[in-house]
């Protein structure tokens, strides 16, 4: 079944007043669409941070134009070093007067049959997907608790983490590396009152995963969903919005599917 796109859901103020952190929003994906989203939830302030300085700029510009909020601000960084994450956390906390929300979208794949696998590329999926992820959570985690004022931290996971691709067993891995990370970290978190959940998403069309990936190979991804299509960028946002509000107040430890397909 072929079901539509529905309209684009407005925002409802689910996280007005907050401050939000967002790594990898200088995209064409879920990072920049959950940023957008996050305005439109009425956020306060909002640091977006990326590994690409150029797209970054851009997007920092776009974000205040398209959305009127001029308390947007971008730091350039790289998950994958600890010395560019604590200095991200530590601008966000600087520029916004601490952080409520944590949003940890960076992940990188690439596609390769595991026979074929080098460990450079093992490890760079691992790196950036499952440990830039740990990196962003360890650290966050020891702010929001000297603040105390509790907090929320949403990670992307992915189906894969529960599911079989072939060329794939690298970025598997690694999500499933963030589905037990989550469910660990939030047990500790819980002590402070900081919740920490993810969100699996199915797929997600965009540019750059066109460049990726084949077209053969996303049309069949696409005809495994229920729904016929892959997901739009801001339907994975909005679970996200949900996951960063006060709706989930009672979910922590929880991977959330964002999927028309049973995994
Ligand atoms: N697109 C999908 O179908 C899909 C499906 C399931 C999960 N996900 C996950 O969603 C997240 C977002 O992916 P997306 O495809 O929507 O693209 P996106 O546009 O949200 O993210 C890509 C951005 O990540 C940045 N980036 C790459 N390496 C980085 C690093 N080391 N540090 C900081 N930033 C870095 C890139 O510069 C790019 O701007 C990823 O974690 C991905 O694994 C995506």
């Amino acid at each position: 079944m072929d079901i539509k796109v529905p309209e684009y859901v407005k925002g409802h103020n689910l996280i007005e007043g907050k401050s939000v952190l967002i790594t990898a929003a200088a995209g064409a994906g879920i990072g920049f669409s959950a940023a957008t989203k996050a305005v439109e939830e009425g956020c306060r302030a909002i640091v977006i941070s990326d590994i690409h300085e150029g797209r970054l700029q851009a997007s920092v510009e776009k974000l205040k134009t398209e959305t009127g909020l001029q308390s947007v601000f971008g730091k350039v960084g790289n998950v994958a070093v600890e010395e560019d994450v604590q200095a991200l956390i530590d601008f966000a906390v600087e520029k916004m007067d601490g952080v409520d929300i944590l949003i940890n979208n960076a992940g990188l794949g690439t596609s390769r049959l595991l026979v074929e696998m080098e460990d450079a590329e093992w490890n760079k999926v691992i790196d950036v997907t499952l440990n830039g992820t740990m990196r962003m959570t360890r650290y966050m985690m020891k702010v929001m608790q000297a603040r105390g004022k509790g907090g929320v931290i949403v990670n992307n996971a992915s189906v894969l983490g529960w599911r079989a691709q072939k060329e794939q067993a690298h970025y598997a891995a690694a999500k499933a590396g963030v589905m037990a990370l989550t469910r660990c970290a939030a047990l500790e978190a819980a002590d402070f009152g900081v919740r920490i959940n993810a969100v699996a998403p199915s797929i997600v069309l965009h540019p750059m995963l066109r460049k990726s990936a084949s077209e053969e190979l996303l049309a069949e991804l696409e005809a495994a969903e229920a729904y016929g299509r892959a997901a739009e960028a801001w339907e994975v946002a909005n679970v996200m919005m949900f996951l960063a509000s006060d709706y989930s107040s009672y979910m922590t430890g929880e991977i959330v599917s964002c999927s028309s397909q049973r995994s």
